[in-house]
């Protein structure tokens, strides 16, 4: 259920893993899209499995009546941030009721698996009550006989962009479940994949996708921090990590220094778990500061331009980079988002190009200049900002004397032309 960029992967990998898939999608534009092998969102090597399997073990569908026959039902609704930063589970409650209602006087044996990222509890204090009350199943809990829907949480890992590859070929697969019995069956949907297998509670499974998330943005802080350190210093935060991240209890990833972290994940997920924590009374002290680097690193990109160029009311910035990481169309959260209102603030003219994600940008910021081209977009510019680590932008190195100055900032390491100047290095 829910034909977002999780849902729709998992059901093209799970039916390329030969299981038979029905993906329930309310847009009937996307259901459209899917049957005919034509994915709406960008993600490499998906359209190829698309078609391969629409039509054939892979159906869209608006309708809720292939619940009755489906052996596992996966919830891969979104779940956005709410006001306060909290995770809203209206979408898993209207599908938790959904499922409830087509289980209805249904026999057999389904099982009931939450993908969604959720906060601890979910599964057992929302999902779980909800499909049984609507189902009229084990409401009574001193009822005798086998129980006839089982629970599971699933969280995905997948990166945008490399969401097929990080399906396929998994670092681990967490499983969590309401009872052995369900988590044995539910096994099944991965046979054929090669990972260490991770079996959990439901509330350990959910948290291990928050801790995941959390940590991973913690290091992104972290060498954010060290980078903001290093650049008083005249060091290389690059050269710094590279260094560091060599002790294998460390690591080398996720220690890239710059513009900070976007996208629909990472944000989100590190706000609901600082919601989380204080609502049981704790203070998360490390995420508050995880945030806090994160939001002040767009304004050192802007700090870092005006000490190159001088005022910028009434200059020209180019936007290298729009799309909130490479290799994918989303700008959700992209950092490229507080630099251009900030330039637009400060009374600048923006050219913006990304190669996938003009549109996406267009949606939050209509009126400046999209550009088709590097080129277009960096001609008579009075300062660059290559915003997004997009490797063609490596290549760039005459192409900047079509500016009026070479004042090039890089707030992700991707160029390999002279005088950028990196944001921590
Ligand atoms: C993230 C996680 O990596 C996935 O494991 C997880 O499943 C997913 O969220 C999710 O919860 O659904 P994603 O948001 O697609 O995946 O993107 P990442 O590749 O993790 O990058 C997130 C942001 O961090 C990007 O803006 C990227 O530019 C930034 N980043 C990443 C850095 O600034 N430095 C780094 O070293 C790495």
């Amino acid at each position: 259920m829910g034909g977002g960029y999780v849902g729709l992967v998992s059901a093209a990998c799970f039916s390329e893993l030969g299981h038979s898939v029905n993906l329930i999608e309310i847009d009937a534009q996307k259901v459209k899209a899917i049957n005919l092998g034509r994915p709406p969102i960008y993600e490499k090597g998906l359209e190829e499995m698309l078609r391969a399997h629409a039509g054939r073990n892979l159906t869209a569908t608006s309708d809720y009546k292939c619940i009755p026959d489906s052996e596992i039902i996966l919830i891969c609704v979104g779940t956005p941030q709410g006001p306060d930063g909290e995770a809203d589970l209206s979408m898993i409650a209207s599908c938790a009721k959904s499922i409830g209602i087509a289980l209805q006087n249904c026999d057999g044996y389904h099982i009931v698996a939450v993908k969604s990222t959720v906060p601890p509890g979910t599964t057992e204090r929302l999902v779980k009550p909800t499909v049984l009350r609507q189902s009229s199943k084990n409401i009574n809990k001193e009822a005798k006989g086998p129980q006839n829907i089982g629970f599971v949480m699933n969280p995905e890992f997948l990166r945008e962009g490399l969401a097929v590859q990080d399906f396929m070929d998994p670092d681990r697969i967490v499983v969590g479940s309401s009872d052995q019995n369900a988590g044995d069956l539910f096994m099944g949907v991965y046979v054929g994949l090669d990972a260490p297998v991770v079996r959990t509670s439901l509330t350990a499974a959910e948290m291990i996708k928050y801790t995941s998330n959390a940590f991973l943005a913690t290091k992104i802080s972290f060498s954010n921090e060290i980078g903001n350190i290093c650049k008083r210093l005249g060091i290389d935060v690059y050269d710094v990590m590279k260094g560091v991240g060599l002790d294998h209890r460390i690591n080398p990833y996720f220690l890239n220094a710059g513009a900070g972290f976007g996208g629909s994940c990472f944000p989100k997920d590190v706000s609901a778990l600082i919601h989380l924590a204080q609502e049981t009374g704790e203070e998360p002290i490390l995420l508050k500061s995880v945030v806090d680097v994160n939001e002040r690193q767009p304004l050192r990109i802007i700090q870092l331009l005006e000490k190159k160029a001088g005022d910028l009311a009434g200059k020209n910035v180019a936007i290298l980079g729009l799309a909130f990481k490479n290799d994918t169309d989303d700008a959700r959260e992209s950092r490229a988002i507080p630099v251009i209102a900030e330039l637009k603030k400060r009374g600048a003219q923006v050219k913006a190009y990304d190669p996938k994600a003009n549109s996406s940008m267009e949606k939050i910021f209509p009126n400046i200049d999209y550009c088709s081209s590097a080129d277009a977009a960096l001609k008579d510019a009075d300062a660059c900002i290559v915003m997004t680590e997009w490797p063609q932008f490596g290549q760039l190195d005459k192409e900047f004397d079509l500016m009026r100055s070479r004042v090039i900032i890089e707030a992700r390491r991707i160029l390999s032309c002279k005088d950028a100047e990196g944001i921590c290095w």
